[in-house]
């Protein structure tokens, strides 16, 4: 007959929550703190160093963590390559031709790898990086929780019907948010995105030639580098008035009818959003908390943590 004494049974309760943090280990800001404390520079000093080359790459690198979360969840699928035998999500319509910032990503794992082999995974990278781009371009900063962990598969069919498109009404933009756990209100938030970076001629087009919600001066001045036919891969600024900064002037374009997008305009058109980009368009300080406070819930999305999926070393292909 067994029979256990207290010892044995703080053992036993130290063992089964070391077990039960190992498999459903949650995220934390001080995740790296001991494994890697240089980690969070290293990537701060990186995106700067891009920025500082290129500013939209600051929206570039805030878009990959969207496109990454929204597919799966933050695991770093959208970094992975395709290998005669893997298909990855950089061929998915909305990411093909269209998604930047790989090779800033590349370097930042690399300059951690070195400093810190096997610890500091792609998906923490973007979400860290997609925070810093913002920072750096004038919006808030907020503690990112981190421990996600690097998936071996990815979904080029979920990246297609997952990622919202353009052309969506604002029915389809709350139908793709609420696939993903945002209700509406969240959606004019991250929305505020098209503050800064930029856009191709082919999914404005329609918009500046045929639609009546559209502020002419506005459509006349991109007309001129989007032509009816051809210049497709044109590109033009998704925020008119402030195109490199993180502010709130995205808003303030969607009262002027000045939505760069079909998709943007359409939480300015008339109906029950309107109301929130009317207080976001004269309260950036608003803005910018519900931004940072909505971005931590999507950098939450479904993150491999624990045992589930790996570290990669390349950020571009699952370990050997
Ligand atoms: C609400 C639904 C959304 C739609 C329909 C949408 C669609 C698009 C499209 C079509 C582009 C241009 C792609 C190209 O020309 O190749 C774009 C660019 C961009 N999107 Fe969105 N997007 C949405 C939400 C978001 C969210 C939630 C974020 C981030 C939190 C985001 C961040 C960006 C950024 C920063 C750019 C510019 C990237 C660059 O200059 O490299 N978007 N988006
Ligand atoms: C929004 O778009 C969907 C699909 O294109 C369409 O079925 C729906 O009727 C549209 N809703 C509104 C309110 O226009
Ligand atoms: C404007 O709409 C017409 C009719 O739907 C379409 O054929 C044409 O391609 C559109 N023009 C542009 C520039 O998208």
């Amino acid at each position: 007959m067994a029979v256990y004494n207290f010892s044995d049974l703080k053992l036993s309760l130290w063992l089964l929550s070391f077990l039960v943090g190992i498999v459903s280990a949650q995220l934390s800001p001080t995740f790296y703190d001991t494994s890697c404390p240089g980690a969070l520079k290293v990537i701060r000093e990186e995106v700067a160093a891009a920025i500082r080359k290129e500013k939209r790459m600051g929206a570039s690198l805030l878009r990959l963590h969207f496109h990454d979360c929204f597919v799966i969840g933050c695991d770093g699928s959208v970094l992975l390559d395709d290998t005669p035998t893997f298909t990855g999500e950089k061929t998915a319509f909305p990411n093909v031709n269209s998604l930047r910032g790989f090779d800033v990503i590349d370097k930042i794992k690399s300059r951690l790898e070195s400093e810190c082999p096997g610890i500091v995974s792609c998906a923490d990278i973007l979400t860290v990086a997609a925070k810093d781009s913002v920072n750096i371009l004038g919006g808030n900063g907020w503690v990112v929780p981190l421990g996600r962990r690097d998936s071996t598969t990815a979904s080029r069919d979920i990246a297609n019907t997952d990622l919202p498109g353009p052309n969506l009404n604002l029915s389809g933009l709350a139908a793709a948010f609420s696939k993903k756990g945002f209700n509406v209100e969240e959606l004019v938030t991250l929305s505020g995105a098209h503050t800064f970076g930029q856009a191709r001629c082919r999914f404005f087009k329609n918009r500046i030639y045929n639609e009546s919600n559209v502020n002419p001066i506005f459509a006349a001045r991109l007309k001129r580098n989007c032509p009816p036919t051809g210049g497709d891969d044109n590109l033009g600024n998704l925020d008119a008035l402030t195109p490199t900064a993180f502010d709130n002037a995205y808003y303030v374009d969607l009262k002027l009818k000045a939505g760069l997008f079909h998709s943007d305009q359409q939480l300015f058109n008339g109906g029950p959003t309107d109301h929130q980009v009317f207080v976001y368009s004269v309260n950036p300080f608003k803005f910018k908390k519900d931004f940072a406070k909505t971005m931590v819930k999507m950098g939450n999305l479904s993150p491999l943590t624990g045992l589930n999926g790996q570290i990669r070393t390349s950020c571009r292909s699952i370990n050997p």
